[in-house]
């Protein structure tokens, strides 16, 4: 099996490939390296199984040229977006861009050369602030970002093309996922300000935003298990981590392992970027029944990746 991992050099993507070429499968990865970094994939650049093509998913031909190649993938796992939610609200043009045309083009293409597998990292920033344990079939969807939109609008495209043109899609919806390599988010963001100044941490919002946080390792077990499992043409499943974690909590963890006796100091408003979701919870028993399970709990998943990143050194 070859498999496009698009956003290979990102966050999630990185993990994903070190994932797929344990498993048998070769890769090519793709990332036009906006956030993703050369060295979060450095360590597999020497293997005849993989192969590292910068590139941006816009360019059309580009495109054309990887999916007609006569070893082209048999399937494509596509991660590559705009991640950064904050910086979506700020330019309008970021997640349509990079979340909703990187994903019309790459259906356009596939359809075109006929590869007809497809996995999709969503997000439950499609629900925005919806109440009670969400599960998948949970409406109506009214997102409170663009990110989220741009998502939403990615997903009705890839309903279409799973149902009426036969890409068979798996789309997975998941929360915040923590762990080493990542490019944005809570913990990366206190590890570098408790860097640039050791004795105090400021936290955006009042820090009462509580999530259920999943560990990246955990994460990529679930898209394999479902890859493998779920037999639909359009199957979608939401992973998320169990138990919940305050932004307070996780500013503890980082201060107590980076900085230990640096004063926190909170905002006031209850979240901490415009379009940000304070709290939520996900159901997550269809890919329960599947045979997944998270092996560490939302707390234990922060703890996890803040000694990753600070051992890893990102
Ligand atoms: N990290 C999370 O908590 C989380 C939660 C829900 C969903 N997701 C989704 O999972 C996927 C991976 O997220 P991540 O956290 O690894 O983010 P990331 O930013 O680390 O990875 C995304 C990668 O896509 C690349 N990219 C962006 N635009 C591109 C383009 N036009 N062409 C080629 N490459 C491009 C970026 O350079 C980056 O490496 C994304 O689709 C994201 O929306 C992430």
């Amino acid at each position: 099996m070859h498999a496009l991992v698009t956003g290979g050099a990102g966050f999630i993507g990185s993990h994903l490939c070190d994932r797929l070429l344990e498993k048998g499968y070769r890769v090519t990865a793709i990332d036009n390296l906006h956030l993703g970094r050369m060295r979060n994939i450095d360590h597999l650049l020497e293997r005849s199984d993989f192969r590292f093509q910068k590139m941006d998913m816009l360019d059309r031909e580009g495109m054309e040229q990887l999916l007609a190649a006569a070893d082209r993938p048999d399937a494509v796992f596509h991660l590559a977006a705009n991640s950064d939610i904050a910086a979506g609200n700020a330019n309008a043009e970021l997640d349509l861009q990079l979340n909703q045309l990187t994903t019309t083009t790459l259906l356009a293409v596939m359809r075109k050369h006929g590869i007809d597998r497809l996995f999709f990292a969503s997000t439950s920033a499609v629900f925005g602030e919806a109440e009670g344990n969400i599960h998948e079939n949970h409406g109506p969807l009214r997102p409170i970002s663009l990110y989220g939109a741009s998502k939403l609008a990615a997903e009705a495209y890839l309903s279409v093309y799973a149902l009426s043109f036969g890409i068979k899609t798996l789309v997975l919806r998941f929360p915040n996922v923590v762990g080493e390599r990542s490019t944005h988010g809570a913990i990366h963001d206190f590890i570098n300000r408790l860097k640039a100044d050791p004795t105090r941490l400021q936290v955006l919002g009042n820090g009462m935003q509580t999530k259920p946080y999943l560990y990246v390792g955990d994460l990529v077990d679930a898209i394999l298990l479902a890859w493998d499992k779920a037999p639909g043409a359009y199957e979608v499943f939401h992973a998320s981590g169990i138990g919940e974690t305050s932004v307070r909590d996780i500013a503890e963890i980082v201060v107590s392992k980076v900085a230990a006796g640096a004063a926190i100091e909170y905002g006031s408003e209850d979240r901490g970027w415009l379009g940000d979701v304070p709290r939520f919870s996900y159901d997550i028993s269809r890919l329960v029944a599947l045979g997944w399970s998270p092996k560490r709990k939302s707390t234990e998943a922060v703890e996890l990746a803040v000694e990753r990143i600070l051992a890893n050194g990102f």
